[in-house]
């Protein structure tokens, strides 16, 4: 990672009271700057308010104050998958409430017109990153590149993921894998590279705290019938989450998972092509089921609330990880019911 990406959240949070309520953007054109500094040096600019501060060898950074008044106004955040589906709806609700969002995707043109129209919905400034999460490099990237446009990172949802279902007969060791390297390991790629820049503003203001979420399923919970993949990677989810949060829980980084129930309104269930419904129906997986709708009843059956989930269920739950300051390491279900904890 580029060192000026690990000298603007330094900056973000020496700046004026250190609460980070600043963006710091990177330029490598160090003309007009206020100041011109040592990296070692970086301390002594503790409550600054110079508007373009040079740090010798690595550039300049432009400072401007964050003067929105709502509850995650000045925050970073960063989620993956967020093109489409749940990670389109937690991105939209996080800039709602006020924050900076990078919408992640490996679906180029999708990420833009996402973010696109986030920013103008909620008049806050947002950027489309394309980031593969299974590739390391491109999870870098994706850090570096926000850090280097915002200056900092605060909230992290770790939401792209994918089904491949099928049973032991007719699972193949390479869909098994990509269900794997995409639920799972790029878990551990994006905990590790978020975190590197988390613990960095820590270390300069030891009173905020940031959080780590992963969008995980009720299959990470009980076990889903000839869809060991997916369970499998997302009960691993619980076992990274859990880890992760005790090692970086001394450095205020809050790390817990969401274990929505199904999202039947979203394009993973309801594309009328390549959707779910669709696919089970042609599959014959629902036994005396005629329509794409008999599909759709047998599973809000399965609900004791009587419904999928939705966006802002999710959103809830992400709310109230947010807030709260005294919760790590869990798993938070978001089932209607489907599933209960024991
Ligand atoms: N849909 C559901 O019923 C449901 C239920 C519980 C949990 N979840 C979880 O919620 C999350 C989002 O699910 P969804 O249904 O909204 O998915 P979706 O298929 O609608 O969207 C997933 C997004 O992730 C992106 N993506 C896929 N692979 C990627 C990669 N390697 N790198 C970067 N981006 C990638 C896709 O381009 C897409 O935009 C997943 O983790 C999923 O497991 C979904």
């Amino acid at each position: 990672m580029k060192n000026a990406a690990k000298i603007a959240p330094k900056l973000r949070f020496l700046y004026g009271n250190g609460d980070g309520k600043v963006t710091v953007r990177y330029t490598p054109d160090t003309e007009d700057s206020a100041i011109t500094i040592a990296e070692e040096d970086l301390q002594t600019l503790k409550g600054l308010t110079f508007k373009k501060v040079c740090v010798k060898g690595a550039g300049a950074f432009v400072i401007a104050p964050c003067d929105g008044e709502k509850p995650l106004s000045g925050k970073v955040a960063i989620v993956t998958g967020s093109a489409q589906g749940f990670g389109f709806g937690i991105a939209d609700y996080l800039a709602s409430k006020g924050a900076y969002v990078v919408v992640a995707d490996m679906n180029s043109d999708g990420a833009r017109n996402a973010a696109e129209a986030i920013c103008k919905k909620n008049s806050v400034e947002t950027l489309a990153v394309f980031c593969d999460v299974t590739k390391e490099e491109s999870v870098e990237g994706l850090v570096e590149t926000t850090v280097l446009r915002f200056g900092g990172l605060d909230i992290f949802v770790n939401n792209a993921g994918i089904v491949r279902a099928g049973s032991l007969d007719e699972m193949t060791l390479k869909a098994f894998t990509l269900v794997e390297n995409v639920n799972y390991n790029a878990y551990f790629l994006c905990a590790k590279y978020a975190s590197q820049i988390m613990k960095i503003q820590r270390e300069v203001n030891p009173d905020i705290m940031f959080d780590i979420i992963e969008i995980n399923s009720k299959s990470g919970l009980e076990g889903s019938n000839k869809n060991f993949a997916y369970a499998g990677s997302k009960f691993g989810g619980i076992g990274l989450t859990q880890s992760f949060a005790l090692e970086l829980a001394p450095y205020g980084i809050k790390v817990n998972a969401i274990c929505p129930g199904n999202f039947l309104d979203g394009p993973l269930w309801s594309d009328p092509e390549k959707g779910l419904f669709v696919l089970y129906l042609k599959a014959g997986k629902v036994p005396g089921a005629k329509t794409v709708d008999d599909v759709r009843r047998y599973y809000e059956a399965k609900v004791p609330l009587g419904r999928g989930c939705r966006t802002e269920d999710v959103c809830l739950a992400i709310s109230y990880i947010i807030d709260q300051k005294y919760e790590t390491g869990q798993a938070i279900p978001v089932t209607g019911g489907q599933v209960m904890l024991k």
